[in-house]
C-alpha cells in the first residue's frame, strides 16, 4: 500500500490522539512521533524502527515552558543555551521527573528534550495536550531521513500518515548537550556547531564516543548506514586506483574530481558547511539507490559544521 503524505495538521492530530504514529517534519530529520504518555503508541515507535528499549527516544515541545512538568531542575547553562538556540538543533538531556514515563528514557532518571524549529510541527505541538516522543523517522541503524519521500520509501503505509514539511533545512540532527552539575558535555555533534555551543557557554567536553560514554545508548559507531560498502578517506585520488573497474560513487564537498567514476556528488559547490549538511543524507539515500559497488566519501575540514559531518561519515563507514 502506498504511503500517506499530507500536509493536513487535522488529520496529524486526529491520529496522534487516537494512539498512532505520525512521522513529523523538523528542521534536522524527520521524527516518528508519538504521544509520550501513551504506552502502546510509543511501542509502536520502537517496534517500526527495530529500535531497543533501552535507547531513549527525545521528547518534543513547543515553549521552554513545559520543562517545569518534565524535569526536576534545569541548570543555568542549559537555560542560557535555550535562550541563544531554542527553538532550534538543540537537545538538553536534563534530570526527569516522575511524570515522564520510562518507556521513553529507557528506564533512566533523565530526559532529553528538545524545541524544533518547523513551522508545522511547532503548530502542532500547540495544539496537542500532549508532548511528543520522535526519534529520527529511519530503521535503526540507517540513514536519516530528510524528506517526506525517505520516510516512505523506509516504512510505507505501515506508518499512517507522513506530516510533509519539506525538505530539512539543516539536514543533520540536533546537537545534544548534558551536564555534570553545571558543565556542559556534548553528546551528540549536530547542527549547532561546538563553536556556536562555545560562544555561549564557554569549553564544552565532547564525550560522543561508546568508549568514552557506556551510558549515551544511542552512540553507536556504526550508525547512519548506506546498505552499501562506504569509506571515509582524506585523500580520495591516493586510494581511487584500488578501485578500477568497481562502480564508484563518490561524495565530495566542493569540486568534482578529474578521474573517470560511475557518480560524483557534491555536498556544496560554495564550500559552506550548512549547505553541505542540509545535502549530506540526501546525498547518501541517492547513492546508495545507484547499486554502487562502493562509496567514498571526502572528510571535510574538521571546524563548524565540517565536525558534525565527519562524525556522520565515520559512523556511515563503520562496519562494526
Ligand atoms: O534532530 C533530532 O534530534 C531528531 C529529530 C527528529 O528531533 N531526533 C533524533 O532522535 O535524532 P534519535 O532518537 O534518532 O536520537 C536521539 C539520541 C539517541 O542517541 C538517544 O540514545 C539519545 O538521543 N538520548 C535520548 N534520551 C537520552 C537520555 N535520557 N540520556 C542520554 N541519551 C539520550
Ligand atoms: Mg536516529
Amino acid at each position: 500500500m502506498q504511503a500517506n503524505i499530507s500536509k493536513d495538521l487535522d488529520q496529524a492530530i486526529k491520529v496522534l490522539t487516537a494512539g498512532d504514529v505520525v512521522a513529523i517534519p523538523t528542521e534536522t530529520v524527520y521524527g516518528l512521533a508519538a504521544n509520550i504518555y501513551d504506552e502502546t503508541a510509543i511501542r509502536k515507535i520502537f517496534k517500526l524502527k527495530q529500535r531497543p528499549f533501552s535507547n531513549p527516544l527525545i521528547v518534543h515541545l513547543h515553549s521552554a515552558h513545559q520543562l517545569a512538568l518534565l524535569t526536576t531542575q534545569v541548570p543555568d547553562k542549559a537555560k542560557m543555551l535555550l535562550r541563544a538556540f531554542s527553538p532550534g538543533a538543540l537537545t538538553l538531556i536534563l534530570p526527569k521527573s516522575a511524570t515522564v514515563p520510562d518507556l521513553v528514557t529507557g528506564g533512566k532518571n533523565s530526559v532529553a528534550v528538545r524545541i524544533p524549529r518547523h513551522a508545522l510541527t511547532l503548530d502542532l505541538l500547540k495544539r496537542l495536550p500532549f508532548p511528543l516522543a520522535a526519534p529520527s523517522a529511519n530503521p535503526f541503524m540507517r540513514i536519516s531521513p530528510t524528506q517526506a519521500q525517505h520516510v516512505a520509501d523506509y516504512f510505507g503505509s505501515s506508518v499512517p500518515l507522513i506530516l510533509d514539511g519539506g525538505a530539512c533545512q539543516m539536514g543533520i540532527e540536533s546537537t545534544i548537550v548534558g551536564f555534570e552539575g553545571d558543565k556542559p558535555i556534548v553528546f551528540r555533534l549536530g547542527s549547532i556547531s561546538i563553536e556556536a555551543i562555545e560562544t555561549v557557554v564557554g569549553q564544552v567536553e565532547i564525550r560522543n564516543k561508546k568508549e568514552q560514554n557506556p551510558e549515551a545508548p544511542g552512540m553507536f559507531a556504526r550508525h547512519y548506514s548506506p546498505r552499501t560498502h562506504t569509506l571515509v578517506t582524506d585523500n580520495i585520488m591516493s586510494i581511487l586506483p584500488a578501485f578500477e573497474g568497481k562502480k564508484t560513487g563518490l561524495l565530495l564537498f566542493q569540486q568534482p574530481l578529474p578521474y573517470p567514476v560511475f557518480h560524483q556528488e557534491i555536498l556544496s559547490p560554495d564550500g559552506d558547511f550548512n549547505a553541505a549538511a542540509a545535502h549530506l543524507y540526501t546525498a547518501l539515500h541517492l547513492l546508495d539507490n545507484m547499486g554502487l559497488d562502493v562509496i567514498i566519501a571526502q572528510r571535510l575540514p574538521d571546524i563548524d559544521l565540517g565536525k558534525s559531518i565527519n562524525d556522520r561519515l565515520e559512523r556511515a563507514a563503520n562496519k562494526g
